[in-house]
């Protein structure tokens, strides 16, 4: 056990704990949450990051996934200090090493970070790595600015509610297979538009998901002009409800500097920026490339979402009623109810990654695991010919979801990655029974506002929501509380009673510990 554990990371070893006797899937080997090397420390103020990982270790396989996770979610709870590197005095939060002047340096400030003691202290609902209260928002763009902003007007940041990772490692590689699929069409038109000598436009349309079209010009060339819900790289984000970045790993060295100063030395380090504190902080290569891969595997091994089912007869008949009025009324057409990926392979780093993040030309193996099998569970559920499904209820996306008559979901003002400010990725649904509260400002208390602010695209599905009787609205809202971010361990389908006795075992050892 590492010598320092947070609350939360208690908290997720008594939910493996809690789950060991119940959870089909678990071994005794999942008990050992604990595999962290014995690590002797200097009595006094310490870092509280005692261990760092090294790559070289990870690519020849002498760490093994479990070790490896455990890392991760050390790094993802440690309220990081002065002397592991929290603070970025010469350098601001954004992504692309960009220094400031010290004389700018706030310290902790909520707006433009550093803002928050860990990654836990947002992403904590209903445990670490999950979602985040409406306190726990980022202003988005505002870590950008030198020197600072102290006004959380709309004029100078986007305000967003923090999303769970629960389920990323299967998001992300959804994401990469419909890259791929998207790119292979791009190519294919380009060949016939060659041998042809006449432009081709082909439908880009990569499981079940329509991007629109691209025309193949002769020369080379494409006109991207009909793509729609993707960057014209046809290169889908995932990340950041705007859907701006590629990879967990990406968002992870931004977080890290953005968040708490700690640079990681993929994107700060002396390769890149010619020094190995390029935040001037006096402590170097805060984060190393392993560490970066650790926590990004924590968070893609997070079991995914799954059903609770109520054990009251009459409020399953309402579930399942509601599952298929959720379908009838047009919801389905975004928020797709499953994706099916080929390969069930989770695989560390992206090949889409950007510059600044570790990808697979820089490694001579890969880090992988089966997100059927090894995830901290539930896992992702076999498809009956192969491959895996994703019950995500996401397109993976952009949509316009306002229009004049209801501007709700156009409240952002600053343009994020090029994309327009009104259209924001399909909101992922498989969390949304336990992740309130709603909206990508989490400024709704409740699903129905969320829904009744459907407008634009999302029109005349909000409509035939409006339009349903009384009960029949209960039945959708029934339905979507099943989907909910589980603990550890917690098979995919559960019952609220089982649920419940689980959350009660979690709270009464919580509380044993806390004493
Ligand atoms: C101050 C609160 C806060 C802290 C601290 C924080 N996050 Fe986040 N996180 C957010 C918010 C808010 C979002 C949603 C951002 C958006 O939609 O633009 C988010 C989104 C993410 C996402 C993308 C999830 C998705 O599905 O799009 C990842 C990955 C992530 N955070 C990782 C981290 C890591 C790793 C750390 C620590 C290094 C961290 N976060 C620290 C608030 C926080
Ligand atoms: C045109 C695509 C589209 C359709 C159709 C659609 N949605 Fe959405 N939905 C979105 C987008 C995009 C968001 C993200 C909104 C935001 O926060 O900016 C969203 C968000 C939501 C949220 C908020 C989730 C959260 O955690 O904040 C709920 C609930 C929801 N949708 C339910 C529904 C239901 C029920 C229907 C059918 C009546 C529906 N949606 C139809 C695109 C769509």
């Amino acid at each position: 056990m590492n010598l320092r554990m947070t609350k939360a990371s208690i908290l997720g070893f008594f939910c493996l704990v809690a789950f060991a006797a119940f959870a089909s899937s678990a071994s005794s080997d999942d008990l050992q949450d604990t595999s962290q090397p014995r690590v002797v420390r200097a009595a006094g103020e310490t870092p509280t990051i005692l261990t760092h990982y090294d790559q070289a270790d990870l690519e020849a396989g002498r760490m093994k996934l479990k070790d490896i996770i455990s890392q991760g979610r050390m790094l993802f709870d440690a309220r990081c200090n002065s002397l592991d590197g929290q603070g970025r005095p010469a350098a601001t939060g954004n992504g692309t090493p960009t220094k400031r002047d010290r004389a700018n340096n706030p310290g902790f400030i909520r707006t433009s970070g550093t803002d928050a003691n860990s990654c836990a202290g947002c992403h904590n609902q209903p445990f670490s790595g999950g979602g985040g209260d409406f306190v726990a928002n980022v202003f988005v763009l505002a870590q950008v600015r030198d020197p600072i902003v102290t006004s959380v007007d709309a004029e100078f940041s986007n305000e967003r509610n923090t999303l769970g990772m629960n389920g990323s490692g299967a998001i992300e590689m959804l994401a990469r297979e419909m890259s791929v699929d998207l790119i292979a069409i791009r190519t294919d038109a380009a060949q016939q538009a060659a041998s042809q000598g006449t432009n081709v436009t082909s439908k880009l349309l990569t499981k079940g998901v329509s991007f629109g079209q691209i025309t193949a010009r002769p020369d080379g060339t494409f006109d991207t002009s009909g793509v729609e819900g993707v960057d014209a790289d046809l290169v889908i984000k995932p990340f950041h409800q705007k859907g701006v970045v590629v990879s967990l790993r990406e968002f992870t060295n931004n977080a890290y500097n953005h968040h708490h100063g700690m640079q990681s030395v993929e994107r700060f380090g002396a390769a890149r920026t010619g020094t190995n504190d390029f935040d001037e902080d006096g402590v170097v290569d805060e984060l190393t490339v392993g560490d970066i891969t650790a926590a990004t595997i924590f968070q893609a091994a997070m079991g995914a979402p799954g059903v609770v089912m109520p054990t009251d007869r009459t409020l399953r008949d309402s579930v399942a009623r509601g599952e298929t009025t959720f379908s009838q009324i047009g919801c389905a057409e975004c928020h797709v109810p499953e994706l099916r990926l080929v390969s069930t392979t989770y695989s560390e780093a992206n090949p889409f990654n950007p510059p600044g993040n570790l990808r697979p030309i820089d490694m001579v193996n890969p880090i992988t695991f089966d997100l059927t099998r090894d995830t901290l569970g539930p896992n992702l559920e076999r498809a009956p010919g192969g491959g895996a499904i994703v019950r995500a209820f996401t397109d993976l996306k952009r949509h316009t979801i306002w229009d004049a008559e209801d501007p709700y979901f156009n409240n952002e003002r600053l343009v994020q990655g090029g994309v327009p400010t009104g259209q924001f990725l399909t909101r992922k649904l498989w969390d949304v029974g336990n992740s309130a509260p709603y909206g990508h400002r989490g400024d709704l208390t409740t699903m129905t506002e969320a829904i009744l602010h459907h407008a634009g695209e999302g029109r005349p599905s909000r409509e035939a929501f409006e339009a349903l009787s009384t009960s029949q609205r209960a039945d959708v809202i029934e339905f979507l509380k099943t989907m909910q971010a589980l603990p550890d361990g917690s098979p995919r389908v559960i019952t609220d009673a089982d649920l419940a006795k689980i959350y009660k075992r979690i709270r009464t050892a919580a509380r044993f510990l806390t004493k």
